[in-house]
């Protein structure tokens, strides 16, 4: 570990004892001492006591700028008054029946006039909602496998949790990636079911038709891939991808867990001009509460009407989460939100490529919506083996240097982005911007020195 990260995470360590202490009692019942494992991290995680607009304080009330705001989930940011509003007026009228209503029909409404499909089930995960995504797409083929790009995630169902986070000497082949279970208990069968494709090699993926033919349900992408920091596509990418799926009888799916709600109005399938067959949504449509949906055509949704396909849970469209879906959609994701949050957005990546030129740090930005991404690396990224190169070590300094002085820049790990809400203002660009231009320097300095290179996969 070079000085200066060592340097900062005494700091933070000084900070923030209290966080420690639920660490260590927690990890006595929770494995790790966190409910999801991408919550923890060394030497341990801030644990958090309240949230308010683009405002968080941890249990020993240190205050941050939220960047973070739960892993992308809260472009509303937090406590949003449209969407508690709405949320306490149906606190005290049942919060579950497991019976349909009319907020159903229109949330549905709202989402087939933002994106390109005409039917819609609601669940409460991204997860949840591609597994869904993939049943039907191969349901509607009658075909079992499935492509997926390596280093892209989908949530945790056997399907998808494959070659998430490979190591480099387990990737093999670049034509042919080698199907890597992201974790043991995914059964050999299923591994064999989801064949890999780089992303942004759209030869790869007509590689894989070529070499199954007949037996590939679907593609499925993130359009904009968000678990690599910020990789975008190269021009024409996904008009190849719906071009050889079309020929091939197969579905695209387009995973908007993350784009859906931050990119546009109409997330990636506006963003990018691009119809896909079935659509996810999850995280920032919730305006903070547990909603996801997965959306397609009359068609393959027909599959759930006609009883060929399942769907089903007993959480989905409980009445609290869809009116914050509702008073989401309606009063948080509107035109002047977009404008809002893309005007701060440009004004965060502007004024970091400035301290970047500045202090000749070799690192550059990438941002899209309101999703930015500082990367450690020489130059832009194609896929997830050029990610693989990216400076952990310095990432962590980063990180915890921005912690240190107030502002958490984007959720802990170097795979992810920050997400600029609704609830930040210009004064907490300037002072993200003044704290970075503080560490910018530390950081360049940190770079010209000898340090062990540590692997990216985490
Ligand atoms: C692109 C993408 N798909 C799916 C998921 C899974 O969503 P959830 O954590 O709600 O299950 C995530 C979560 O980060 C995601 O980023």
């Amino acid at each position: 570990m070079h000085e200066g990260l060592a340097k900062e995470i005494a700091t933070y360590e000084k900070r923030t004892p209290r966080s420690r202490e639920a660490h260590q009692r927690a990890e006595t019942r929770l494995p790790l001492g966190v409910a999801s494992n991408y919550r923890a991290y060394d030497p341990y995680p801030i644990f958090v006591r309240d949230g308010k607009g683009g405002r968080i304080h941890d249990i020993d009330g240190n205050e941050y700028i939220d960047f973070n705001l739960c892993f992308g989930a809260l472009m509303a940011g937090h406590c949003n008054p449209a969407v508690i509003s709405a949320v306490q007026k149906k606190l005290g009228t049942g919060t579950m029946f497991g019976m349909p209503h009319d907020m159903e029909w229109e949330l549905a409404e709202e989402i087939c006039k933002r994106f390109p499909v005409e039917m819609v089930r609601f669940s409460n995960s991204g997860t949840e909602c591609t597994m869904h995504a993939v049943r039907l797409a191969r349901a509607a083929t009658g075909r079992d496998k499935i492509i997926k790009m390596e280093g892209g995630y989908h949530g945790l169902h056997d399907s998808v949790l494959v070659s998430v986070k490979p190591k480099a000497e387990e990737v093999g082949d670049p034509n042919f990636p080698a199907s890597v279970p992201g974790g043991a208990g995914i059964p050999k069968g299923t591994l064999q079911n989801t064949v890999i494709a780089q992303f942004n090699d759209a030869a790869g993926v007509e590689r894989l038709f070529a070499k199954y033919p007949g037996e590939i349900a679907a593609v499925i992408v993130e359009p904009i891939m968000m678990n690599v920091g910020i990789l975008m596509p190269e021009e024409g990418y996904h008009q190849a991808l719906r071009e050889i799926t079309k020929k091939n009888g197969a579905l695209l799916i387009f995973d908007e867990v993350k784009t859906g709600a931050k990119l546009a109005r109409g997330g990636a399938c506006e963003y990018f001009g691009i119809q896909p067959d079935i659509v996810c949504l999850a995280k920032s449509i919730g305006g903070g509460f547990s909603l996801a949906a997965f959306a397609s055509t009359r068609a393959v949704m027909g599959l759930i009407s006609d009883h060929k396909v399942f769907h089903g849970g007993t959480y989905n469209t409980n009445p609290v989460a869809m009116a914050a879906g509702l008073a989401t959609f309606q009063e948080v994701l509107t035109p002047a939100t977009y404008e809002h949050v893309n005007r701060l957005n440009k004004k965060l990546l502007d004024g970091y490529n400035k301290e970047i030129g500045k202090t000749g740090l070799t690192a550059y930005m990438v941002g899209a919506g309101s999703n930015g991404s500082l990367m450690f690396c020489p130059k832009p990224i194609r896929n997830y083996r050029d990610w693989l190169k990216v400076d952990s070590e310095l990432w962590r300094h980063y990180w915890f240097a921005m912690v240190n002085r107030g502002v958490m820049a984007q959720p802990y790990w170097w795979d992810e982005q920050w997400t600029v809400s609704v609830a930040h203002s210009e004064a907490d660009i300037d002072r993200h911007l003044a704290v970075f231009a503080e560490v910018a320097p530390d950081l360049a300095k940190a770079q010209k020195e000898p340090h062990a290179a540590a692997s990216s996969a985490h």
